[in-house]
């Protein structure tokens, strides 16, 4: 399968059983932001959940913390947010309206792609049935000339995105004779930067307004409680704060679902340090960090470093933790070296002392930090894209058929057991509840009587749960039930009272924090 077919496939599949729907879609979505739904945040939550254990739990040294998403507005001048954190702007010298550069050259992709698209809705009319997409992109001249058309611009574009190279977006826009749609001239400024910073007012407006920004990043929520946190938990160097969090930012580029979205959440970890330490703190993180994601065992070779050539404007070193996406390698985590940038920005800025005093030493320093950054939603994506499968499966008695399955390794599926009675009547749904009254304080379980039972294994098999349990009428008689396994469909008769026993061990975190 092409790779960007499974994209769109998984996306659609996410969409279709509870896991992610455009925001707001009634409305007809907002841009690059999505919703959670009732199978998608039970696998967030179980995401979030062992990456807390893994920071919080297991290290004495890192504790957490939960700052507010608003801040004092100076806190993003300490950071350097206000000054670097942006974006290119353009503006029409004849309609004086203002536009970001970006948006200009995306919407005229996206004309182009809209031509194409209007070329093939013209053609699958026209040849009905027989039609073949494929064949008939790869044939008909005016398709073939606006995807060359199509192929050198947004090469270009993305070329200048990736060097900051604003004469070049510039350029992009007066080659591609792109028009104000105002005033339908050409008469354009040169490109300057614009903030990706979401701003809004605090205080009323009988009151001085405000501006304050809604974070871009969790960090800054953890280096401005440094002193609160160091002083009421009595920590010592080396020791590290943990978040999670949502973060916003006015991204440029938010066309990949919920790899790039504007509002997304982060997991952060800041880890106070020794100046001069800083390399050997950089590289234990990094391999602790890797360590995490390869436990979760989605294949090691699918992940690999990939170190800044541009550093951010606080950092001395930094890289990527990537992961193969169906779309190829993006980043899902983050490793940075940040100095001590953000806590003596914050002394200057709010003109309090933010130091660490070394009792050993005797002396007082600003401590260095190790950043960790991890974006739940792109990590959430590596779980569910890696997990996505199309298989042949032979059920019980009938014929190789085509199954979506999940294999979303057990600890973290949404939902862990489902209880199916075989039938509606002779008292099967009555026991079937009453396992589920058992095991619901332990497991993520859902019940389920309605169809056939293959249908519900179906069902099942395509939110990922890894263990369905079904009662029969032997169960009234001795007390077993049938475990059907999700990703060998395999089928085991076992008693009621071993099921604990058999699951708790597959399906609980604890034995994904022991690889670790
Ligand atoms: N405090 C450092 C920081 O924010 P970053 O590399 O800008 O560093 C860290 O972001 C992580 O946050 C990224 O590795 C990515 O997983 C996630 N992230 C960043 N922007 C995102 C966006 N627009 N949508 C979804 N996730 C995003």
């Amino acid at each position: 399968m092409v790779q960007e077919d499974l994209f769109k496939k998984i996306i659609a599949h996410s969409k279709e059983y509870g896991f992610i729907f455009p925001s707001s879609e009634i409305y007809d979505g907002l841009s690059a932001v999505y919703d959670y739904g009732q199978n998608g945040v039970e696998l967030k939550n179980n995401i979030r959940r062992y990456w807390w254990e893994a920071m919080v739990k297991l290290n004495e040294n890192i504790v957490g913390i939960d700052a507010a998403i608003f801040m004092h507005p100076r806190t993003w001048e300490a950071s350097g947010h206000v000054a670097a954190f942006s974006d290119p702007l353009i503006d029409n010298k004849d309609s004086k309206k203002r536009y970001r550069a970006d948006q200009l050259i995306e919407e005229h992709l996206q004309k182009i792609e809209d031509k194409i698209q209007k070329e093939v809705d013209k053609a699958a009319q026209k040849f009905g049935a027989s039609f073949d997409e494929g064949k008939f992109k790869s044939t008909s001249p005016r398709v073939i000339e606006n995807q060359q058309k199509y192929d050198a611009v947004h090469a270009r574009y993305i070329r200048a995105l990736e060097n900051d190279d604003l004469k070049e977006l510039y350029q992009i826009i007066i080659d591609s004779e792109i028009v104000c749609p105002v005033s339908g001239t050409r008469n354009w400024t040169d490109v300057r930067k614009f903030n990706l910073m979401f701003s809004t007012q605090l205080g009323s407006v009988s009151e001085e307004a405000n501006t304050i920004y809604l974070r871009p990043e969790t960090a800054q929520g953890i280096f401005v409680n440094f002193l609160n946190v160091q002083k009421t938990g009595r920590m010592k160097i080396p020791f590290g704060i943990a978040q999670t969090g949502k973060a916003f930012r006015n991204e440029i580029v938010a066309r990949q679902f919920i790899l790039r979205m504007r509002e997304f959440e982060q997991m952060e970890m800041q880890f106070f340090i020794k100046p001069g330490t800083e390399m050997e703190w950089y590289a234990y993180w990094k391999e602790k960090r890797m360590k995490w994601h390869k436990s979760i065992g989605m294949g090691d070779h699918k992940y690999r470093f990939h170190d800044h050539d541009k550093l951010a404007h606080y950092a001395n070193a930094a890289c990527d933790i990537e992961f193969e996406f169906p779309i190829g390698f993006k980043e899902v985590e983050g490793i940075h070296s940040r100095t001590n940038f953000d806590l003596g920005n914050h002394e200057k800025y709010s003109g309090k002392k933010i130091q660490y005093f070394d009792t050993e030493a005797n002396e007082g320093f600003t401590p260095y930090v190790i950043e960790t950054s991890i974006g739940l939603d792109r990590m959430f994506f590596t779980v569910l894209s890696n997990a996505y499968v199309e298989e042949k499966v032979e059920w019980e008695g009938s014929a190789k058929e085509e199954r979506v399955v999940l294999k979303i390794p057990p600890a973290l599926a949404p939902v862990q057991l489902a209880i199916l009675p075989l039938t509606k009547k002779d008292s099967l749904p009555e026991k079937a509840r009453e396992i589920m009254d058992r095991m619901k304080y332990d497991f993520n379980c859902q019940y389920e009587e309605k169809d056939s039972i293959g249908k519900r294994y179906r069902r099942q098999d395509a939110i990922g749960t890894p263990f369905c349990i079904t009662v029969d009428h032997d169960t009234l008689q001795d007390n077993t039930v049938t475990i059907r396994y999700r990703d060998t469909l395999q089928q085991e008769r076992v008693v009621i009272d071993r099921l604990p026993e058999i699951m708790g061990d597959k399906v609980s975190l604890k034995g994904l924090l022991k690889r670790l």
